[in-house]
């Protein structure tokens, strides 16, 4: 099995072993994306799991990739990795090289333009080019006036339609003060 620092080194894109289960995590610019590191690293705990994580721009305020101990790709890895026809396209590879996809925190923001079929930014490409036979869990997170407006269950609506799974919401105090669901 890889180490987790040479996961990090080599991006497995091109990797034809199969013998790990890959899990893609993409993060959103909620604040519980302070919980990344967390959930990587319980995700390595588990045996034979590959992972690696795709972030929106806004979401990088949150953690620091340095202590992220597998490949972290951003916005900018799409573009730099793509010069000529001969050169991979980043979203395809991942939505390819991934057999689950979690989008954890999902926040108001992604969930409104993934319900919508918006695909701007590197995560909502790949989440756009999904395999819908592979499954794709997502973990809303926002705070509790955006949840309660009328368009979140109409939003979360659309993607379980799709088949992905939702994992709920728990209720806590959050960083603007208010109680909000994470
Ligand atoms: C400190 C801070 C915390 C935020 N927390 C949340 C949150 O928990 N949920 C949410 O939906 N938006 C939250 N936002 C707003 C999003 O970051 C904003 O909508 C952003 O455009 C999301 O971009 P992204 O979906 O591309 O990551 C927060 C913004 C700030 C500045």
């Amino acid at each position: 099995m890889q180490t987790h620092e040479s996961a990090k080194s080599d991006s497995t894109l091109s990797s034809n072993v199969r013998s790990q289960f890959r899990v893609l995590v993409g993060v959103t610019g909620s604040v519980a994306a302070l919980k990344l590191p967390l959930l990587v690293s319980q995700l390595l705990e588990l045996p034979g799991v590959d992972v690696q994580v795709v972030s929106t721009d806004h979401a990088t305020h949150f953690f620091n990739p340095e202590e992220i101990p597998v490949r972290v790709y951003s916005d900018k890895d799409e573009w730099q990795l793509w010069r000529c026809r001969c050169d991979p396209v980043l979203h395809i590879d991942l939505r390819r090289w991934a057999d689950l996809l979690v989008i954890a925190p999902l926040d108001a923001n992604t969930l409104g333009k993934i319900a919508s079929g918006i695909c701007d930014n590197l995560l909502t490409c790949v989440v756009r080019a999904w395999d819908l036979t592979r499954p794709l869990v997502f973990c809303p997170a926002m705070n509790t006036a955006m949840w309660q407006h009328p368009i979140t269950a109409k939003q979360l609506a659309v993607l379980k339609e799709f088949g992905y799974v939702e994992v709920p919401c728990i209720a806590k105090k959050l960083v603007c003060g208010d109680e909000g669901v994470w």
